[in-house]
């Protein structure tokens, strides 16, 4: 068996994940500003969002709404406004990836590995005790 450090299962920022009220008025501002095309476009039913990627190099930029009123975006926009809401990290193994954030001391919100969109696997780290940033560990 391989021991491969955490850092070594970090292989790109997948996301970089943005919650809006708007997401026609954010693609609409992000095509404006940068000449950006949305290149996905989900509803995720079990999260109760949209999201809209836009692709910068093979990281995206995830403009991400609320389909309904108890979705954790809709909470987040509630609380603490529109703006920066959780950064996915790229990994070969999202459950090996999750495993060891746990054994550094981070909680994790998904006990396992679940789908996400695009087809991925991927795993929510709770930003206590992760320096106050929501983690969202994806695998391709
Ligand atoms: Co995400």
């Amino acid at each position: 068996m391989t021991v491969r450090s955490p850092a070594v299962l970090l292989t790109e920022i997948d996301h970089i994940a943005i919650a809006v009220r708007d997401l026609e008025a954010a693609i609409a501002y992000y095509r404006e500003a940068f000449g950006a095309e949305v290149h996905h476009r989900e509803v995720v039913d079990s999260d109760g969002v949209e999201e809209a990627l836009i692709k910068v190099a093979d990281s995206y930029i995830q403009l991400t709404a609320a389909t309904r009123p108890d979705s954790p975006i809709a909470k987040s926009i509630e609380k603490r406004g529109e703006g920066l809401h959780h950064i996915g990290y790229r990994v070969d193994d999202c459950a090996a990836a999750l495993e060891a954030m746990v054994a550094a001391g981070a909680t994790p919100i998904d006990a396992a590995p679940r789908p996400g969109s695009r087809g991925t696997t991927v795993a929510f780290v709770h930003p206590k005790g992760s320096f106050g940033t929501l983690i969202e560990l994806v695998q391709e």
